[in-house]
């Protein structure tokens, strides 16, 4: 059995007590799967995973999806998807200031990730702590009439229109990589396919109209909801020590990361992404 406690009094379990480096450990990974659909969110702290267990891990959650920025795959490991600001030989060795507005993982393809496990390698003293918000919480909590509003509405999620947005700075995405995301649509509400609970489907920067509305009506509802969603009593705050394993629902929640001094300290973050199935 798995020792564990809460991390927020509506979502979120700390487990205790488990080296995931060690081989027995893969019993437990069933009772994870099982807890990750109830809870949302897994934290498991103090651990040293190498890429290959970090991965072998993943893979028990379901088949691992590659991310389209290949830049950013430099442990040797395809699967593992690297943030960081550090730089090797001139060159980033992970994508900096990756999920610094409020989403899901992949919402903005057809099948989005039904989750990620994040493994922190090196991580800032103070600051780039990483904010998760549930999306059950988030629905039960708006208002009815809100709820009913919402209840068919479908939503335009855009890779390329958040990376025009994010990454302004940066190369443009190629015509191969715009291919591999095109706009998609998903509807406002889902379904959870295991609990069948409902969750609230949206997100910053990616969702970019409501179908059926006139732009500036979506806009506007768009705006509501994504306040509504982050509504501080829907949210945990993670701050990462070195050797955390969180690894989140993609289904049930939305998570943000926050500044830090990019200058001064370095941060290596691991994050592996489990393939989904269409929300409905
Ligand atoms: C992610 C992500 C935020 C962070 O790994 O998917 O959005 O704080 N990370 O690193
Ligand atoms: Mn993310």
């Amino acid at each position: 059995m798995l020792n564990v406690r809460p991390l927020h009094q509506g979502f979120g379990l700390e487990i205790l007590d488990l080296d995931l480096a060690a081989p027995h450990s893969d019993e437990v990974i069933d009772d994870m799967i099982g807890l990750l659909d109830q809870h949302s969110l897994l934290l498991v702290r103090g651990q040293r995973l190498r890429p290959e267990r970090h991965v072998e891990i993943s893979r028990r959650f379901g088949p691992l999806l590659t991310h389209v920025l290949k830049q950013y795959l430099t442990t040797g490991l395809p699967e593992i998807y690297v943030l960081s600001n550090v730089t090797q030989d001139g060159k980033p060795i992970g994508n900096h200031k990756e999920g610094w507005n409020w989403h899901s993982d992949l919402s903005y393809v057809a099948e989005p990730s039904m989750g990620s496990l994040l493994y922190a390698v090196e991580v800032p003293p103070v600051g780039a702590d990483t904010l998760f918000a549930s999306m059950h919480l988030a629905y039960d909590g708006l208002p009815p009439a809100l709820r009913e509003r919402i209840r068919h509405l479908r939503a335009t999620h855009s890779y390329a229109g958040y990376y025009g947005k994010a990454f302004a700075d940066r190369t443009p995405l190629t015509d191969e990589q715009k291919a591999r995301t095109p706009d998609v649509v998903h509807p406002v509400v889902r379904t959870h396919p295991v609990t069948g609970r409902p969750s609230l489907y949206v997100g910053q920067d990616i969702v970019s109209r409501i179908e059926g509305l006139p732009q500036a009506e979506g806009d506007a509802l768009l705006a509501e909801l994504n306040a509504h969603a982050i509504d501080e009593a829907f949210v945990y705050r993670h701050v990462w020590r070195q050797g955390d394993l969180v690894l989140w629902d993609n289904r049930a929640t939305m998570h943000c990361a926050t500044p830090y001094d990019d200058s001064k300290y370095r941060r290596i973050m691991h994050r592996t992404t489990v393939a989904g199935s269409r929300p409905f």
